[in-house]
């Protein structure tokens, strides 16, 4: 079964073929990262009308990459929720206008479900269930998963979502957005041991996240060098602050597995193409004889390849849009 899988959830306009949810046969992203850069984060306005400009192109060049002509297409996927509402509405629209013309059934896909998908089109042998880490600029979830479309929300962040936090941190150290990839970078250089950094915990929550305090203490420490015109490493304190982040996604996604004896354990979104927490997670699960399954590099950020895949386990779960569907900025992943 090929389907069309389109994202424009955030500053990504991309469209792909993927083959019975597993195989890519193209996988094209037009990014707007550049242009947001100087902003120092996602101008929403900009992002939609990008969007607009890229998304015929992007799709004709997915399907002249894959070698496949529309009638040859069994459904279109398209992401319809969460994210930013203007350039959700762009993938949504164009999904709804292609399927009309060429007859195609509509499939609807949750954007963090997509990220979790990834990891099907670079591991075969994966299936539910398992227990993910979802962590993205907008979201941090623990959540399992008993079957392709049934998932149950065990923990979540109560403020900054990981990937919030990089880049915050990142923007306070001065380095360009998106922060993630740049404190990565930079942490390879610094000593994870140099400043001990709070490890905020939710009291009575084990398996939720807060990152903002720990955002803050970093934003302080600099703050409070440059008042004092103190020298600070910076590669320091992007080791201290990613080993940090990395310790306390793996403490608690690995404190929920045992809880819900969950021996596969999958990582996704953004932040899962963090080398400190990549690290973190593969010596926790060699320790507790569990196996992890993270998404390759080019895997790890937005792309529809992810949308397609999820959009097959959808559609054989019979979800369906038609010319009603709408975007949502908000939406639970454990209702898709
Ligand atoms: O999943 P994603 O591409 O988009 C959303 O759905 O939000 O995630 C983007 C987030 C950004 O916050 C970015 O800084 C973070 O993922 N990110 C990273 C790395 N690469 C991207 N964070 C830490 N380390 C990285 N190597
Ligand atoms: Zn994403």
């Amino acid at each position: 079964m090929l389907i069309l899988g389109i994202e424009s959830s955030c500053d990504e306009t991309a469209a792909a073929i993927v083959e019975d949810g597993r195989r890519q046969l193209s996988s094209v992203i037009a990014s707007q990262v550049e242009e947001h850069r100087i902003y120092g984060g996602v101008v929403p306005e900009i992002a939609s009308r990008r969007h607009m400009e890229a998304i015929s192109g992007v799709v004709e060049e997915a399907l002249r990459q894959a070698s496949i002509t529309p009638d040859r297409l069994d459904a279109v996927a398209v992401t319809y929720a969460p994210g930013l509402i203007g350039a959700l509405l762009v993938g949504v629209n164009f999904a709804k206008g292609f399927s009309l013309s060429q007859n195609l059934p509509l499939v609807p896909v949750h954007h963090l479900r997509s990220h979790v998908a990834a990891n099907y089109l670079a591991h075969p042998d994966l299936k539910p269930p398992f227990l993910a880490l979802i962590a993205s600029g907008g979201h941090s979830h623990i959540v399992l998963l008993k079957d392709y479309t049934d998932y149950k929300i065990i923990g979540r962040t109560r403020d900054d979502a990981a990937g919030e936090a990089f880049d915050k941190a990142a923007r306070a150290m001065g380095l360009p957005y998106p922060g993630g990839v740049f404190i990565d970078r930079l942490a390879a250089e610094g000593d994870p041991k140099a400043f001990s950094l709070p490890r905020p915990k939710v009291e009575g929550s084990p398996y939720d996240f807060s990152f903002s305090g720990l955002k803050t203490a970093v934003i302080n420490l600099l703050h409070n060098a440059r008042q004092t015109g103190t020298e600070l490493n910076t590669a320091d304190l992007a080791a201290s602050f990613q080993g940090t982040v990395s310790e306390i996604l793996t403490d608690h996604l690995m404190r929920a597995a045992e809880e819900y004896n969950c021996k596969t354990i999958v990582a996704a979104g953004g932040v899962s193409a963090n080398s400190g927490l990549r690290r973190a997670l593969t010596e926790a699960c060699q320790q507790s004889g569990r196996t992890l399954y993270c998404p390759p590099l080019s895997l790890c950020g937005d792309n529809a390849a992810m949308v397609a895949a999820q959009g097959y386990y959808e559609y054989l779960a019979g979800v369906r849009g038609d010319s009603s569907l709408n975007g949502y900025p908000t939406r639970s992943v454990e209702l898709g």
